[in-house]
């Protein structure tokens, strides 16, 4: 089982190189599904697909040639298969705090719902072995940031709220009816959503497993793009999972001589340059600006011929490991690979059982295992690019 996610800033080449991926592992004999984690769906799209001949499966799967299928995931289909009952409170929610019907349940759509979804057809096809290979065209970078962290804030949720929010509300509940009309949720709400935790297990465990699921970066030789695609090299490694490559796209030719596309060359060149020293030992794979655009099977295949040459697409192209912990002296250290960030950024709390690490706006709550829970002091030195959080007893 091989999975592999594809992210990027917006517009840099993700669903491209995801599709084209695609072909090259299906070709080698692989039964591979490219699924697309966008709402925004392109995936039909690049493969320019006619929608209408398309022979829809349950999920929106489809297959397309031998080995190969796409899924574009319909939210409504999935609202009703996995979230029914949790869907059917929070509408009434709404419903009673004075909203219309409809957008009552428009709105009950929560965000996370359509990832959650998405986890759940991972998980699924884990289980069952339908794939060997899934490839996640990733939504641009907040968005799919949002995604990975899911598993562990739902864990996190689970342990935390969900048995006190549910006694609660039991307790609560004959009470609450007397003096309010908003609804408390009822048992078959928190069942479903013990259900759906429950066919969600174990997949916290494949994303961050480097043996089985790898990510991405597609980035282009532009500033702007470059510090985004830093920034996502940052956040994924706080969330443990290993990025094997990055793909920096719509490199102007050697062919391209024409005067007006001097500059252009010549600071792509230099972005080029400095994306090496920052992503290195990362492996960073060049890939041309094509004539026109990648559209179609042929325009993708060569796509996929630019980025992976004679390699395995399949292969692990980098597996150093982003979070460890290790003792030293008789003592506990974190280590945390986090490239690119000064020591100002980071900020650490530790509170019982929990380590929760701020780097910007961004949180992450570590369970500390019990050897370290106990410890009273936690103090962070910046080694390298390791984050290096010291526990004292
Ligand atoms: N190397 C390339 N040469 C020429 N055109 C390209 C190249 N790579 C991608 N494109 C074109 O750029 C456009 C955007 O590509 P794509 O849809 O793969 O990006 P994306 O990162 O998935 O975008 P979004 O963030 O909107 O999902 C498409 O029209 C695609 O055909
Ligand atoms: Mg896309």
């Amino acid at each position: 089982m091989r999975i592999i996610f594809f992210a990027g800033k917006g517009g840099v080449g993700k669903t491209s190189v995801a599709a084209a991926t695609g072909i090259k592992a299906a070709e080698a004999g692989h039964r591979t599904v490219v699924m697309s984690l966008d709402v925004a769906h392109s995936l039909s799209d690049i493969f320019d697909l006619n929608k209408s001949l398309i022979d829809e499966e349950r999920g929106n799967l489809t297959k397309i040639r031998k080995n190969l299928w796409i899924q574009e995931l319909d939210i409504q289909e999935e609202i009703e298969k996995n979230w029914g009952d949790i869907h059917k409170y929070l509408s009434t929610l709404l419903n009673t705090t004075g909203l219309d019907e409809i957008l009552a349940e428009e709105l009950a759509i929560l965000p996370g719902m359509t990832e959650v979804s998405l986890l759940l057809h991972i998980n699924r096809y884990v289980r069952t072995k339908k794939f060997d290979v899934i490839l996640l065209d990733c939504a641009p970078t907040g968005e799919s940031l949002r995604f990975i962290s899911i598993p562990t804030t739902l864990d996190w949720y689970m342990k935390k709220i969900f048995k006190v929010e549910r006694t609660i509300a039991r307790y609560v509940r004959p009470l609450a009816k007397r003096l309010s009309d908003v609804p408390l949720p009822g048992e078959d709400y928190f069942d479903a959503i013990e259900f759906l935790f429950e066919r969600l297990r174990g997949v916290d465990e494949i994303l961050v497993d480097p043996e089985i699921t790898t990510v991405r970066l597609i980035t282009n030789p532009e500033k702007i793009v470059l510090k985004e695609t830093q920034r996502a090299l940052m956040y994924f490694s706080l969330y443990k999972m290993s990025i094997d490559a990055i793909i920096m796209n719509r490199i102007l030719p050697d062919s391209v001589s024409e005067t007006y596309f001097k500059d252009w060359k010549k600071s792509q060149k230099d972005y080029i340059k400095k994306a090496e020293n920052y992503f290195s030992p990362i492996p960073l794979f060049p890939v041309n600006l094509f004539r026109g655009e990648v559209l179609g099977f042929d325009s993708l295949k060569a796509l996929a011929d630019q980025i992976y040459r004679d390699r395995n697409p399949l292969e692990r192209f980098y597996d150093g490991e982003p979070y460890s912990f290790v003792k030293v002296n008789g003592k506990y250290q974190l280590r945390v690979k986090l490239p690119f960030i000064g020591k100002g950024d980071v900020e650490l709390n530790k509170i019982s059982d929990e380590l929760i690490i701020r780097v910007g706006s961004f949180k992450r709550h570590v369970m500390l295992p019990r050897q370290v829970a106990a410890s009273n002091s936690v103090k962070a030195k910046l080694e390298g690019e390791y984050l290096s959080v010291h526990f004292e007893s």
